[in-house]
C-alpha cells in the first residue's frame, strides 16, 4: 500500500502533504501515513512549526466510506489527531476544494486554519446517517460554540470558506499556491509569537432547550425518517455537559452505533449507487461524448418548459419550438411565472433571471434548428405527431446532432426508425418538474450509438440532473415498476381501505406522499388516458383500476377539479375526506363482487405495494432494461420520492429479505387477482439459492 503522506522540513518549518487522488478520502494508508509523519516529527528535532496540506482537486473529503463496512484497522483517526493537536510547536492547516467531515476533523485538531478562497467546509456525514466519529462533535461546539456547531452537523450541506471565516471555523482565507500560503502564515504566527492553540483546551456554552427544538425541527424537514440529528444532538451535549475525553468516548459510542444502523447502510448504499450510474467508463473508446453547446427543444408546455430552464439555469442556450406564437406566448409566460416564484422566494435575483430568459430563444421555424447540437422533443404524448417531428429534424438539424424525445410510454425505436440516423437517436426521459426533479432517464434504444449515451450522461451531469440507463420498454424503469404498485394502492381501497388510510401506511414508510394524492396532483385523467391508449398493458382482472376509472367517470379528476380521491378547498391542497367517492368506490366493489374488509393493515398495504413494484424491478433487471439494482434504487430516490433512508426498493427487499418477499407476493396472489401476482422468474430463483439482487450483481461482475 503507497504511502500518501510525505514530510519535508522548509526553513525549520514541516510540511505535511497528502496526496491520495481522487479526493484524499482518509483511508487507512492515509492514516497510517500520517501517524508515521507525526512520529518522525515527535521524535526527531522539534521543527518551528507543522503545515498540513493536500495536492490535487481537494482537502480531504472524509474518511474512506469504502471501509465503514469492515472492522477498523489501526491506527485510529482519532488517536492520530490527538498526538497532531499534542505538538509542541504550532501547527496550521491549509483547506482547499472541499473539506468535508472526516477532512475538518482533521483541519479542527490543528491549532490554525486557512483556506483557499473557493473552499467549501461541512458536515455531510448526516446526509449518511453517521455521527462523526474522529471527535468533531466535541472539537466543533470548541471552536464556534454548540449552536454554529449543531447547524452545520444537523444541516449536512457545507458552508464557503466566507462563512467558515465569520464563524470562526477557519483562522483566514488565502489565494494562490497552497503551499507557499501555508508557510507564509505559519511565518506569520511565529513572528508574532504565536504557539499552539488546541482546540480541545476550549469551553461549551451550553444550549437552552428552546435553542435545540428549533435545530431539531429544522433538521426534521430537511432529512425525514433518520434518527442521526437525535444523536448529533446527543455528542454535542455531552461537549458542555463533560470533559474534552469523555465527550470524546460518547460520540465513540454514539458513532460506531450509527454506523451499524439500517439508515446508515442505505444512504451508504446510495452514495456508491449514484456515483455508478454512468455506463459510459466501461464503454470503451466508442463513448467520447460529442460536443454540445447549443439546445433546441420542441413544446414549450409544461415538460418543455422546465427543461428550457433546466438548460438556461445552467448557462446553456436554449432555441424552444412551438407550432405558433401563441403557443410559445404561453409556455414563456409559465417559464417567467416559475422564475418570479424563485425571485419571490430569495432564491434568484432578477438579474439573474433576465440573464436566463435571454439564453432561451423562442421561434416557429424548424430553420432555426439548424446549427443546434442536441434536440430534445416533449410535445403531445402520439407516436404519429413525434414520428413526423423526427422526420423534419432529420431534415434540419446538421449531421452529428442529437434526437432526443421526451416520450414517457412510446417505442422510441420506433421513432428512431423514421430518421435516417437512428444511431443518434436516444430518449431524455425528464420528470415533472423537469427545473427541479434530479432524475433523468436516459433510454437507449437497439441502435443509439456509445457516443450518444455519453453525450447524455455527460449533459445530465452538466445540468445538475443524474442519469440513469434505462432500455426501451412501456414505462422504462421508473413508471413500469410504479404501476403495480399504484395498482394495488388503488385495489385496496377498492376493497376497502380509505384513501388516507392507503397513503397514510406509504408515507409512514417513508413515500414522501402516498401515491393516491399523487395522482390527485397529476391528474386522474392523465393515467386512465395512458391506459385507454395501450390497452395491451392492462391487466385481465376486472378490478384493474376501477378506483380511477371511477373518479374519471364523474369527472373527478385530482386537484385541478377539487374532487378527486380527496376533497381539496378551494385553493388549498390539503386533503379532506371525500366520502362521495368513497362511496361510489364501495358500490363498484359490490358490482364486481369485491368484498370491502375492514381489517386491512398498514403491513398488508405496504407490503402489497412495495412488493408488487419489487416484482416488476425484478423482471426489469432480468430483462435488461435496467443495468443493475442499485440503477432502480436511484431512479426510485432521485425521482419518486422513495425514503432514501431505505436506500431504494430493490435494496429494501434485501433487507427484509428475497424469501420473505416471495412469499408475501404468492400469499396475495391467493387472495385475490392472481394474474397480477405471478412471481418474477429472478426472484424465485434467488430465493431458491439463498441469494440477494446486490450479489447477483456482484457475481455478474466477477
Ligand atoms: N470515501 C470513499 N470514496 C469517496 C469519498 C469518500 N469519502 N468521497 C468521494 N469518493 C469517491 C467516489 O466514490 C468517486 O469514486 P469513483 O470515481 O470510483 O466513482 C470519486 O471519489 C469521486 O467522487 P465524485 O464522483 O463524487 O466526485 P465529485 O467531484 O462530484 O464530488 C465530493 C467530490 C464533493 C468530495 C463528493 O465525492 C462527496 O461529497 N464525497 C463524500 C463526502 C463525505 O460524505 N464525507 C464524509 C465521509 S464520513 C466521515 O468523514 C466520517 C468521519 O467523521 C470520520
Ligand atoms: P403539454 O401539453 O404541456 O405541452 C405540449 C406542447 O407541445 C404544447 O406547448 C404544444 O403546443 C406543443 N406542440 C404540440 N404539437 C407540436 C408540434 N407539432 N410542434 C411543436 N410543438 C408542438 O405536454 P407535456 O406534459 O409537456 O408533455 C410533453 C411530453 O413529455 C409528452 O411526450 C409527455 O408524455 C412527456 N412527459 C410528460 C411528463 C409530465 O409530467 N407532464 C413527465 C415526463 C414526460
Amino acid at each position: 500500500m503507497a504511502n500518501p503522506v510525505s514530510l519535508a522540513i522548509d526553513d525549520g518549518i514541516a510540511v505535511i502533504t497528502v496526496d491520495s487522488p481522487p479526493v484524499n478520502a482518509i483511508s487507512v494508508a492515509m492514516r497510517r501515513g500520517l501517524s508515521a509523519a507525526l512520529s518522525l516529527l515527535a521524535d526527531g528535532p522539534v521543527p518551528r512549526g507543522v503545515v498540513l496540506l493536500c495536492a490535487g482537486r481537494t482537502f480531504m473529503a472524509g474518511a474512506d466510506i469504502s471501509e465503514f463496512d469492515s472492522v477498523l484497522v489501526p491506527p485510529d483517526l482519532r488517536q492520530v489527531l490527538w498526538e497532531f493537536e499534542s505538538l509542541a510547536c504550532p501547527t496550521v492547516v491549509v483547506l482547499h476544494g472541499t473539506a468535508l467531515g472526516g477532512g475538518v476533523e482533521v483541519a479542527l485538531a490543528a491549532h490554525y486554519r486557512i483556506a483557499e478562497r473557493h473552499t467549501k467546509i461541512g458536515f455531510p456525514e448526516i446526509t449518511l446517517g453517521i455521527v462523526p466519529g474522529a471527535v468533531g462533535t466535541q472539537r466543533l461546539p470548541r471552536l464556534i460554540g454548540a449552536e454554529a456547531a449543531l447547524g452545520l452537523l444537523l444541516d449536512g450541506k457545507p458552508v464557503s470558506a466566507e462563512q467558515a471565516l465569520a464563524l470562526g471555523l477557519v483562522d483566514a482565507l488565502v489565494d494562490g499556491d497552497l503551499r507557499a500560503a501555508g508557510i507564509a502564515f505559519m511565518q506569520d504566527l511565529l513572528a508574532a509569537g504565536k504557539g499552539p492553540r488546541r482546540t480541545r483546551d476550549g469551553v461549551v456554552e451550553p444550549l437552552s432547550e428552546a435553542q435545540i427544538g428549533v435545530l431539531r425541527s429544522k433538521s426534521a424537514r430537511q432529512h425525514r425518517g433518520v434518527i442521526t440529528a437525535e444523536l448529533d444532538i446527543q455528542a454535542v451535549r455531552a461537549a458542555w455537559e463533560l470533559p474534552f475525553e469523555q465527550g470524546a468516548a460518547v460520540e465513540r459510542v454514539l458513532s460506531e452505533g450509527s454506523l451499524l444502523s439500517p439508515e446508515s447502510k442505505a444512504l451508504r448504499h446510495l452514495f456508491f449507487a449514484e456515483r455508478a450510474v454512468s455506463p459510459v467508463p466501461a464503454m470503451g473508446p466508442s463513448a467520447v461524448a460529442r460536443r454540445v453547446g447549443r439546445i433546441g427543444i420542441i413544446g414549450s408546455g409544461t415538460m418543455g418548459g422546465g427543461i428550457a430552464m433546466a438548460f438556461a439555469n445552467a448557462g446553456i442556450a436554449v432555441v424552444l419550438l412551438d407550432v405558433d406564437q401563441a403557443a410559445l406566448d404561453r409556455g414563456l409566460a409559465m417559464v417567467r411565472k416559475n422564475y418570479a416564484l424563485s425571485v419571490k422566494r430569495g432564491r434568484l435575483t432578477a438579474l439573474a433571471v433576465e440573464q436566463r430568459m435571454a439564453l432561451i430563444s423562442p421561434t416557429t421555424q424548424y430553420a432555426d434548428l439548424a446549427q443546434v447540437d442536441l434536440v430534445i422533443e416533449a410535445v403531445f404524448e402520439n407516436l404519429a405527431l413525434k414520428q413526423q417531428i423526427f422526420v423534419q429534424l432529420d431534415q434540419v438539424c446538421r449531421p452529428g446532432a442529437v434526437l432526443a424525445t421526451n416520450t414517457s410510454t412510446l417505442d422510441i425505436n420506433l421513432i428512431a426508425a423514421v430518421t435516417g440516423r437512428p444511431q443518434d437517436v436516444i430518449g431524455l426521459h425528464f420528470f415533472s418538474p423537469a427545473n427541479v426533479m434530479r432524475l433523468l432517464e436516459i433510454v437507449r434504444t437497439d441502435t443509439t450509438a456509445d457516443d450518444v449515451v455519453a453525450t447524455a450522461f455527460e449533459l445530465a451531469k452538466r445540468i445538475g440532473k443524474i442519469g440513469v440507463l434505462s432500455r426501451v420498454c412501456f414505462g422504462f424503469i421508473g413508471n413500469r415498476m410504479m404501476d403495480p404498485y399504484a395498482r394495488e394502492a388503488e385495489r385496496l381501497v377498492l376493497e376497502g381501505a380509505s384513501p388516507a388510510q392507503v397513503d397514510g401506511a406509504l408515507e409512514a414508510f417513508g413515500m414522501a406522499m402516498g401515491i393516491l394524492a399523487v395522482f390527485d396532483l397529476a391528474g386522474i385523467d392523465v393515467g386512465v388516458k395512458v391506459r385507454q391508449a395501450n390497452p395491451q398493458q392492462n391487466s385481465p382482472d376486472p378490478t384493474f383500476y376501477r378506483c380511477d376509472a371511477v373518479l374519471y367517470e364523474q369527472g373527478w379528476l385530482g386537484q385541478k377539479t377539487g374532487k378527486g380521491y380527496y376533497r381539496y378547498d378551494a385553493g388549498s391542497r390539503e386533503r379532506g375526506v371525500h366520502a362521495e367517492a368513497e362511496n361510489l368506490m364501495a358500490a363498484e366493489a359490490a358490482r364486481l363482487g369485491v368484498a370491502q374488509r375492514t381489517n386491512i393493515t398498514e403491513r398488508e398495504i405496504t407490503e402489497r405495494c412495495l412488493f408488487a413494484m419489487i416484482n416488476e424491478g425484478a423482471r426489469i433487471l432480468e430483462e435488461g432494461i435496467a443495468r443493475c439494482p442499485g440503477d432502480i434504487d436511484v431512479v426510485y430516490t432521485s425521482g419518486y420520492g422513495f425514503a432514501r433512508w431505505r436506500g431504494g426498493p430493490m435494496f429494501w427487499a434485501d433487507q427484509v429479505g428475497l424469501d420473505t418477499v416471495l412469499a408475501g407476493i404468492e400469499k396475495y396472489g391467493r387472495q385475490a387477482s392472481p394474474a397480477d401476482w405471478e412471481p418474477a422468474p429472478l426472484l424465485v430463483r434467488l430465493v431458491s439459492e439463498g441469494s440477494t439482487f446486490t450479489a447477483w450483481q456482484a457475481s455478474r461482475h466477477g
